[in-house]
């Protein structure tokens, strides 16, 4: 049993195979967090410590008792109102225009299975792969309801929480904030770690220490973001990629959002993730309810690398979904860097040729095909072939690429509307505008209101009178630009429904399309978009040296499958830099693989390169994909990025190595490896020298000595 309730002492406790998760239902009726951390056995409540403090109010059902205070106990889910003067998880404005709710234990229930939500994104398991909590606390007064949930995922070491909140009382209420989970820790000292950014250069990883302060990060801009990516880690201070502490949380969620740390005046932490409260508030009238995103949490004391793991599973069996998770990705040419938007049908058709010629299974034609988009101000919205840049139908065109035996693929992006467009001219109003105002324009466009459903239906159809056109298998989703203009409280959530709604429809619709995400990038980068399309575009940004920094970020919370990343030309389009052909390869196969150049511009050398390049990726995709990946060093302080990925029997390892620096008469370089099995011995495929495995993870392994700047090595070694 993952889930146990004991009668008695009211404790429930949530078991994974190495982690504990503790709560009580105590006298008051108060949820208290009692524990999150290594798997114990027992019961934590002797932790609870009480105290009269000054200033730190006490409940009305604590009598005189002046030691009860939620100012100072670790609670489940901090509610405001309650004289808990922190960080509150939940704000509810009553009828009579007052902010409070006091939930109180009522009931719960234990199922076999996860529970699932209506309309978002969730963790999924099978019957026997997951155990359901809910515990239903309620307020007295109003009698609004909480619905807290937990899955209980026990092989994963995995908990994921939700929170419904439901208006079981007659008068409306008015949700203000809710977040979806809550940590509280009694002591300790801990540091942050998030991942900001901003376009062409996401999730750079960065560490602080939880301080008496509280600390906001989130987003919004109606998306997860470039800025701020939803997936924290609350670590101990000693705690690095192979031991220590460190608690996940992962948002399943692909709009607004926040994260607060705060250490309290008696030095506890309080750690929350959910919706923001900003621009956002949802009415409830009576008999009405309210889903908060789920939040994935997960722990361990093994360190960093274990932790992203036990996401990367996570999100590959219980996350993504369709038919592509587990399979190999065609590896793919986009014509965005190879062309922009001056392209006709003949350069597709000419890319795939090119394509077929160097082995890329696919020709993915990107932004620029239809109404009269030829540059980026116009036709978002006409999803209507512009068959007369194409020199003929989308029909036609699709059949010229599969005859060349190359599949094809297509840009969209469903969300927007340029003012320059039929769309737009007929309704005016669909776009998100707060009225009597002037919109906010962001690359020249508008967003469509996806909170509605005519405007959903009617792009739906749009774009399935595109797709219905030919032998389209696969779609890039973009995504450029950030919501503004938010009319209504609602609408920042709403809004977020409305994309899951379309994709929801698209990928029934659909099934063999594989679709990737995209949003200027990693705009929207998040297990939300991920539920739907098993791959998003990591960056806009295709520099080798750049990408070896965002991925790394990236690969904190999300598996290498998910990371979209391509070869493209040099000098490299955003930052100028070139790099060999090997070292671009190197980094874009820590992602799904593909190619962002026009191969007619590539000399007979470079063409051989790619041949040889994706014989090496297509060798190792399958290790590449399911293996552990673990980070060997820390691009942002080390002179070389390296990672690597170690098959599940260990008997199969792929080591990255992309030098960051040049150097006269430099030190020797060495990277220490590892997931090998200690008492193996492993043979290096290209030299056929034979290391032992412990020595390779303790001495490492000596890199060649570099010859030119950004240098990059693969080494494959196979257990003898
Ligand atoms: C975004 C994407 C790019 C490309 C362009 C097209 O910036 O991230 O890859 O598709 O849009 O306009």
């Amino acid at each position: 049993m993952a889930i146990t309730f004991n009668e008695t002492t009211r404790i429930f406790t949530l078991t994974t195979a190495h982690t504990t998760y503790q709560m009580q239902a105590d006298a008051q009726g108060y949820l208290l967090h009692l524990y999150y951390g290594a798997r114990t056995a027992g019961e934590m409540d002797y932790l609870l410590n009480y105290g009269d403090r000054g200033f730190s109010g006490n409940p009305n059902s604590a009598g005189s008792d002046r030691t009860y205070s939620l100012d100072a106990l670790p609670q489940e889910y901090p509610s405001l109102g309650t004289g808990d003067f922190r960080n509150y998880a939940l704000n509810i404005e009553n009828a009579d225009g007052s902010q409070c709710c006091n939930p109180v234990y009522i009931t719960h229930e234990i199922a076999a299975g996860k529970y699932t939500l209506k309309g978002l994104p969730f963790v999924r398991a099978e019957e026997n792969e997951a155990e359901t909590l809910k515990i239903i606390l309620e307020d007295p007064v109003t009698k609004v309801e909480l619905h807290l949930l937990y899955g209980v995922l026990e092989k994963e070491d995995i908990i994921t929480r939700s929170v419904i909140i439901k208006n079981a009382g007659k008068a409306p209420v008015t949700v203000k904030k809710a977040q979806s989970a809550c940590l509280d820790f009694l002591h300790g000292d801990y540091d942050l770690i998030k991942f900001y950014g901003r376009h062409a250069m996401e999730r750079n990883m960065e560490r602080m220490p939880v301080s008496h302060e509280s600390t906001r990060i989130g987003s919004r801009r109606g998306t997860s973001s470039h800025q701020y990516n939803p997936g924290v880690i609350l670590a101990g201070k000693n705690t690095n990629e192979d031991s220590g502490s460190c608690y996940g949380m992962l948002f399943v969620y692909s709009g607004n959002f926040l994260v607060e740390a705060e250490k309290d005046q008696y030095d506890q932490t309080r750690i929350q993730m959910g919706l923001t409260d900003e621009l956002f508030a949802y009415s409830l009238e009576a008999g009405a309810e309210f889903t908060a995103p789920e939040v994935i949490l997960s722990y361990t004391n093994k360190g960093l690398s274990r932790l992203s793991q036990q996401y990367h599973h996570c999100i590959m069996n219980h996350i993504c979904q369709g038919k592509y998770v587990h399979a190999n990705r065609p590896v793919l040419i986009n014509s965005w860097e190879a062309a922009y938007f001056d392209f006709t049908g003949d350069t597709i058709v000419e890319l795939a040729k090119e394509a077929k010629a160097l082995g890329i299974d696919m020709v993915v034609m990107d932004d620029g095909w239809f109404g009269k988009r030829n540059d980026d101000n116009s036709s978002l919205g006409d999803w209507y072939v512009n068959e007369e840049k194409l020199g003929g139908t989308l029909t036609k065109l699709i059949e010229r690429v599969n005859a060349e035996g190359v599949k094809f693929g297509i840009w969209i992006e469903p969300e927007m509307v340029s003012e320059d467009s039929d769309l737009y001219r007929e309704h005016p109003d669909w776009a998100i505008t707060i009225p009597g105002r002037k919109p906010v324009r962001s690359r020249n466009q508008l967003v469509l209101d996806f909170s509605r459903k005519e405007v959903r239906d009617e792009i739906f159809k749009r774009i399935c009178a595109v797709l219905d056109q030919g032998n389209v298998e696969y779609i890039k989703w973009d995504m450029n630009r950030s919501l503004a203009d938010i009319y209504a409280p609602n609408v920042t959530y709403d809004y977020v429904l409305g994309v899951y709604d379309f994709l929801e429809k698209l990928t029934n619709r659909y099934p063999d399309i594989l679709i990737e995400g995209c949003s200027g990038g990693g705009g929207r980068f998040d297990a939300g978009m991920l539920y739907y399309t098993p791959q998003i575009w990591c960056s806009d940004n295709t520099d080798a040296i750049n990408r070896t920094r965002i991925q790394y970020g990236t690969s904190f919370f999300y598996p290498v499958a998910a990371m979209g990343s391509h070869v493209s030309a040099v000098p490299n389009h955003q930052t100028g830099r070139v790099t060999s052909m090997h070292t671009r390869g190197v980094a874009a196969m820590s992602g799904t693989f593909g190619y962002e150049l026009n191969p007619a511009l590539l000399n007979a050398k470079e063409k051989a390169e790619i041949r040889a390049q994706l014989a090496q990726y297509r060798e190792y995709q399958e290790l590449i994909r399911e293996g552990d990946y673990y980070r060997l060093s820390n691009p942002f302080q080390d002179n070389f990025a390296a990672w690597m990925v170690v098959s599940d029997d260990r008997s199969k390892a792929l080591v990255s190595v992309i030098r960051l620096t040049a150097e006269a008469n430099p030190s020797a370089a060495y990277v220490t490896l590892k997931g090998m099995e200690e008492d193996a011995f492993y043979r290096e495929k290209t030299t056929g020298k034979v290391y032992p495995g412990a020595a390779l993870m303790e001495a490492g392994i000596l890199l060649p000595a570099a010859v030119s700047e950004y240098e990059a090595y693969q080494i494959a070694l196979e257990r003898v």
